[in-house]
C-alpha cells in the first residue's frame, strides 16, 4: 500500500467547558501532555503503577513486562488475582448497596440490583457452573440476550477461572457451531428466547441447532435462562438444565480462583482476512487494568455517574464497557434489553431521562439512524443529566458528530470518539475530554501509555496530512495475547515482519492532521464496517459459494447512510446467469442464505449476477474495480491487466 493522500476539511475545534475541565480527572492540555511524558519516560513504572492501583492482587506482581518472547508478551505475569473479585467483592464493603445495573427490559419492566446482590447472584451461579463439573480453565460459550444473566454468566466464569467465549445473539447455528468447536468449549450459557423490539428471538434454538450439525461433542451442558414461556421445546435431559435450577440451593458465597496474571480470561471471535474468524484471546490482569483505567480516563468517570453503553455483550464493547470496565470501577450502569425505536423513537431519550444517565456511549449508526427519524424525539425529554457523550466502532461523519453535540448534547457534553478493536480491549485513541478540544470526525490523541503512529510500509512514519498505516509501537498491557489455537496467524497478523515485528498492526488506514490528531479512514484488510461491526469479506463468499447454485463470489462494501456500510456480493451462478424476476428471486433466496448461514448482520444489501468476475490473467479477483461498481462509480482505474473487459459492463448493467 502506498501512502494515501488524505484531504482534510474538519477544522471547527470543541474545548470542554470551564464547568467541565474544572472537575475534570485530567482537567488540561498541559496534564495530558504530562502524562504522556510519564508514561513515555517511564514506561515500565507507569503501568506497573496503575496495576497496583486500580487492581486488587491476591498476590502482587514482581515484574511488570516479560518482553523475552515478543509478540508473545507477559504483563504483571507472576501475580494472582481473580477478574470478579475485583468488579464485586472488593466494593462491597463501601459499595454494597451502591446499584450495579438497572436493567430496562423490552417491555419497559424496570429491575435494579445493588453490588451486593449482584455478588449473590454471581456467586450462586458460580457454584452452580462447578456443581455441574465446570471449572478452571474449561471454554464456555456464552450466548445470552442482553440481561443482568448475561453479566453474572461472564463474570461467574470469571470467577471460577473458565475461558468465556461470549457469541452474540445475532450469528447463526453455524456460527455458534464453528465456535464451539474451535474453542472445544464444554458448556453454553444461553436463554430460551430474547425479547427485542416486541418479538421474540430464538436462542435456545439455535443452540440446539448448533449442537445438531455435529462436532460439537465437547458440549456436556447447555444452561438456559428463562426469560419468556416459550422456545425450550427440544429439551435434551442431562444435557440441559435450567438457570434457575442450577441456582437452587447454592452459598451464596463463593470463594473466586486465584488466576496467574496471564491466564486467559475470554476468547472472543472477530473477522479478520480469511474465511474463519479469529479468537482473540485476552489476558487476566492486563485486559483488567485497559478495561478500569481506559473507562475511569475516557468517560471521566465520577462515583455518581450513571452510566449507560448500548452495546450488546456479544462485542468487544459490551465486555469492557458493560462488563468489565463499569463494575470494576463500582459505577452504576443501565442495560437495555431492546431497541432505539420500540415501542418508539423517543425510547433511548426517554430512558436517559428516567433513568438519569450521566454518560452517554453508543455507536454512530445507532445516532445515524436517530437523526433520520428527526430531532422532536430528543427534543420532548429532559437531557440535562447527560454530561459526556461517546461513540465507538466506526468513524462518525461531522454531520451525526454535531447533530450527537448540539441535540442530545445541548452544546455541553463533550463527545468522546474512541478507537480501538476487539484486540486491543480497551479504548486506545480517545479525548481525555477534560483535556482534549474535539473535532468532529477526529478521535483525537492516543491515552497516555498508547505509542500510537502512522507509517509507511517500510515502517517509517508519515508526514502530517499523508495517510498510512496505523500501528502502535509499544505492548501495552490489554493487548490480545494471541489467536486462539493458532499463535502462528496471530503473529502474522499482528506484528509483521515488514515492521521487524515489533509493532501491533492495527489493521486500520489512517491520517493526523497539523495538531498530531488521527483521522480514521477506514482499513486496510479485506474488512467491512457493517453498522459497527466487523465482517470479513471472504467469511461471507465463503457461505455464499457453499450454497449448491453459486460457482463463485466476491463480496465488498459500499457506503450506507446509516450502516456506515453495507455488503455488495457479485455472485457467479453454476448454470446460467438469472435476469429480470429470476435473478431477484435468486438474490432473496441468497440473502436469506447467508443470514442462515452466518447471521443476518452479514446479509448483503445487494446481489448482482454475472457471467464472470473480472480477474487479472493471473486468476486475482480484481477487487477495486468491484467497489467501484458496487458505489456506481465510473471506472477510471487502469484496466489493462484484466482478463475480460466486457466484464464490467455487464455488472454495470446489472445495477439496481
Ligand atoms: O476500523 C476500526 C473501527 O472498528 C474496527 C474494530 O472493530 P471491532 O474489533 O469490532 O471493535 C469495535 C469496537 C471497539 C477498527 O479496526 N473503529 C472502531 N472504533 C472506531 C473505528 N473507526 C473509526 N473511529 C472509531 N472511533
Amino acid at each position: 500500500m502506498s501512502t494515501i493522500d488524505s484531504v482534510l476539511k474538519e477544522t471547527r475545534l470543541f474545548p470542554p467547558s470551564d464547568d467541565f475541565r474544572r472537575r475534570a480527572l485530567v482537567p488540561s492540555l498541559d496534564a495530558y501532555h504530562a502524562l504522556c511524558e510519564q508514561a513515555d519516560d517511564h514506561y515500565l513504572s507507569f503501568w506497573g503503577d496503575l496495576a497496583r492501583e486500580q487492581i486488587s492482587w491476591k498476590k502482587p506482581f514482581s515484574r511488570v513486562l516479560d518482553d523475552s518472547n515478543a509478540p508473545f508478551f507477559k504483563w504483571f505475569d507472576d501475580g494472582l488475582l481473580n477478574v470478579s473479585y475485583n468488579c464485586l467483592d472488593r466494593h462491597l464493603a463501601q459499595h454494597g448497596n451502591k446499584l450495579a445495573i438497572i436493567f430496562e427490559a423490552d417491555d419497559g419492566a424496570v429491575t435494579r440490583v445493588t453490588y451486593a446482590e449482584l455478588h449473590r447472584r454471581v456467586c450462586q451461579f458460580a457454584n452452580g457452573l462447578k456443581a455441574q463439573g465446570i471449572k478452571r480453565g474449561d471454554r464456555v460459550v456464552v450466548y445470552m440476550p442482553m440481561s443482568i444473566e448475561a453479566v453474572v454468566a461472564m463474570q461467574a466464569c470469571a470467577r471460577i477461572g473458565a475461558i468465556h467465549s461470549v457469541v452474540f445473539g445475532g450469528f447463526s447455528a453455524k456460527s455458534v457451531q464453528e465456535r464451539i468447536q474451535d474453542a472445544g468449549a464444554v458448556a453454553v450459557i444461553t436463554a430460551n428466547e430474547g425479547l427485542r423490539g416486541g418479538k421474540s428471538v430464538p436462542l435456545k434454538a439455535v443452540i440446539d441447532e448448533a449442537l445438531g450439525l455435529g462436532g460439537c461433542e465437547s458440549i456436556q451442558r447447555v444452561v438456559v435462562f428463562q426469560r419468556t414461556n416459550g422456545g425450550a421445546s427440544d429439551w435434551q435431559e442431562g444435557r440441559d438444565i435450567w438457570w434457575h435450577k442450577l441456582t437452587e440451593g447454592q452459598p451464596e458465597q463463593c470463594e473466586p480462583e486465584w488466576m496467574n496474571a496471564e491466564d486467559p480470561l475470554f476468547i472472543l471471535y472477530t473477522s479478520g482476512s480469511t474465511g474463519k474468524p479469529k479468537g482473540i484471546q485476552h489476558s487476566t490482569a492486563g485486559y483488567l487494568l485497559g478495561a478500569i483505567n481506559s473507562f475511569r480516563m475516557v468517560f471521566d468517570y465520577k462515583p455518581n455517574d450513571v452510566f449507560w453503553c448500548t452495546a450488546d455483550v456479544g462485542w468487544i464493547t459490551g465486555h469492557s464497557y458493560v462488563c468489565y470496565g463499569p463494575l470494576g470501577n463500582a459505577a452504576t450502569q443501565v442495560i437495555f434489553e431492546g431497541v432505539p425505536t420500540y415501542p418508539d423513537a423517543h425510547r433511548f431519550w426517554q430512558m436517559i431521562e428516567k433513568h438519569k444517565v450521566t454518560i452517554f456511549y453508543t455507536a454512530p449508526t445507532a445516532i445515524r439512524s436517530l437523526i433520520k427519524l428527526g430531532a422532536d424525539f430528543p427534543n420532548q425529554h429532559d437531557l440535562s443529566s447527560l454530561r459526556l457523550l461517546g461513540t465507538v466502532g466506526e468513524p462518525i461523519n461531522p454531520e451525526a458528530w454535531i447533530w450527537y453535540h448540539e441535540v442530545v448534547g445541548k452544546g455541553r457534553c463533550p463527545i468522546v470518539d474512541t478507537w480501538w478493536q476487539t484486540e486491543t480491549g480497551s479504548v486506545m485513541i480517545a479525548p481525555l475530554p477534560g483535556a482534549v478540544a474535539t473535532k468532529p470526525g477526529s478521535c483525537t490523541l492516543p491515552l497516555p501509555g498508547v505509542i500510537a503512529d502512522i507509517v509507511d510500509e517500510s515502517g517509517a512514519p508519515v508526514e502530517p496530512g499523508k495517510g498510512g498505516m496505523l500501528v502502535i509501537k509499544k505492548p501495552f498491557p490489554s493487548l490480545v495475547r494471541t489467536i486462539w489455537g493458532d499463535p502462528e496467524r496471530f503473529k502474522k497478523t499482528y506484528f509483521p515482519e515488514e515492521f521487524n515485528g515489533k509493532y501491533y498492526l492495527a489493521g486500520d488506514s489512517a491520517n493526523r492532521d497539523e495538531h498530531g490528531y488521527f483521522w480514521i479512514m477506514g482499513r486496510i484488510d479485506d474488512v467491512l464496517n457493517v453498522s459497527g461491526h466487523r465482517l470479513g469479506t471472504m467469511e461471507i463468499e465463503s457461505a455464499l459459494v457453499a450454497n449448491p447454485l453459486v460457482a463463485e463470489a466476491a463480496v465488498v462494501g459500499k457506503p450506507h447512510e446509516i450502516k456506515g456500510e453495507a455488503v455488495v456480493a457479485f455472485v457467479v451462478l453454476k448454470g446460467q446467469r438469472p435476469t429480470g424476476e429470476d435473478a431477484k428471486k435468486i438474490a432473496d433466496q441468497l440473502k436469506s442464505w447467508v443470514a442462515h448461514e452466518i447471521g443476518k448482520i452479514a446479509q448483503p444489501d445487494d446481489i448482482r449476477f454475472g457471467d464472470n468476475l473480472p480477474k487479472t490473467r493471473s486468476g486475482k479477483i480484481m477487487r477495486r474495480l468491484l467497489r467501484a461498481i458496487a458505489r456506481g462509480e465510473e471506472i477510471t482505474q487502469d484496466t489493462s491487466t484484466l482478463e475480460n473487459p466486457a466484464i464490467l459492463t455487464q455488472l454495470q448493467e446489472g445495477i439496481r
